[in-house]
């Protein structure tokens, strides 16, 4: 047989091990789902999870879309752009804080079944971020527009500039500036990132998430929450998986990413969004991001299991499945706030 015979059969004979290897793990996966039974949370597909209570309203308008026989990719994007399009959201496109020199600088991806994601970061005067980002994903052949390309594509599209500064955002930015200590603020009012994921009825599985990043950030700072496998990230064969909180930190460690790996490994949700805040925790030790350090995680996997764990107490998320309707769900925590 010619070296390249035996290479080709060589090569052969290895997928077949590999694909193999990948069926047992997906069966494991699977039993592992059965045998947590009910330890675990689970909904009926389809199902979504949203971070926070501006997750409610996100949820709803998701539900709508899908009920509607929309796509995966078009409910995740009529639903986060409720808290997009809000003023009183104070974390999320119009309305949200802004940076130290007063500006309002957003982020947002989306990503869908087949791995196709798009993303913007630190745009400016656009009201809907995510929908960029979609048209990022599906009209261009990138993953990421920054800045002022990101900007001038959402031109050409027929987006409008828009002043995104809220009397209520510019009133706060004032107050901020008579101190200007940076420090970043988590947790305000209950709100942050918007991240949501869902599976659909036919289990496929797709997520977005936008923000306008951490209040009086460095004018150019760009978090977690555009950047693929850092604040999102999903893999159709196993589940998905999305951060709130400080970016710094989801970034440092491939937060979203390593969720998803966690739970091809066999963990629910749940557990794998724990041993990612562990994780995060162990990294950021005498860090100076500690004192004011939050980070949630919120995951779904294949089977319909959901969780979320954060850092520290306060975090939530929205669930909506059929069975139990549009709700909220307190994460578990490693530790109260005062600790
Ligand atoms: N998680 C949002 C940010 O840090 O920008």
């Amino acid at each position: 047989m010619s070296n390249r015979r035996k290479f080709i059969k060589k090569a052969a004979l290895g997928s077949i091990g590999l694909s193999t290897a990948y069926g047992m793990a997906q069966d494991l996966r699977d039993e592992k789902t059965q045998a947590r039974g009910k330890s675990e949370l689970i909904g009926t597909k389809p199902l979504i999870i949203s971070t926070w209570n501006h997750g409610m309203p996100a949820n709803e308008m998701a539900w709508k879309y899908l009920q509607e026989g929309k796509s995966g990719i078009e409910a995740i994007e009529a639903g986060v752009k409720i808290p997009e399009g809000d003023p009183e959201v104070t974390t999320v496109g119009y309305g949200g804080f802004p940076d130290r020199e007063g500006k309002v600088t957003l982020d947002a991806c989306i990503m869908d079944h087949q791995s196709n994601c798009g993303s913007v970061s630190f745009l400016q005067g656009i009201k809907h971020p995510i929908s960029v980002a979609k048209m990022v994903m599906q009209d261009t052949p990138h993953v990421m527009l920054s800045g002022e390309g990101a900007l001038q594509f959402a031109l050409s599209k027929g987006f409008v500039v828009e002043d995104l500064l809220t009397d209520k955002a510019e009133k706060a930015w004032r107050k901020w500036m008579e101190a200007s200590k940076y420090k970043p603020v988590i947790n305000i009012e209950n709100h942050d990132t918007i991240s949501m994921l869902l599976i659909d009825k036919d289990g496929n599985i797709s997520g977005g998430c936008t923000t306008s990043g951490a209040a009086w950030k460095m004018h150019g700072r760009v978090g977690d929450s555009p950047i693929i496998g850092a604040g999102l990230f999903l893999d159709n064969e196993v589940g998905a998986a999305a951060a709130t909180g400080l970016g710094e930190a989801v970034i440092r460690t491939a937060g979203s990413a390593m969720v998803v790996e966690l739970m091809r490994q066999g963990k629910s949700p749940r557990e794998a969004c724990k041993e990612m805040v562990e994780r995060i925790y162990a990294k950021h030790k005498g860090h100076r991001d500690m004192e004011y350090l939050q980070v949630g995680f919120i995951a779904l996997n294949k089977n319909g299991e959901y969780g979320g764990y954060s850092l520290r107490s306060g975090f939530n998320y929205a669930v909506h499945d059929q069975q139990g309707g549009n709700r909220m769900q307190d994460a578990e925590f490693k530790m109260a706030w005062e600790d």
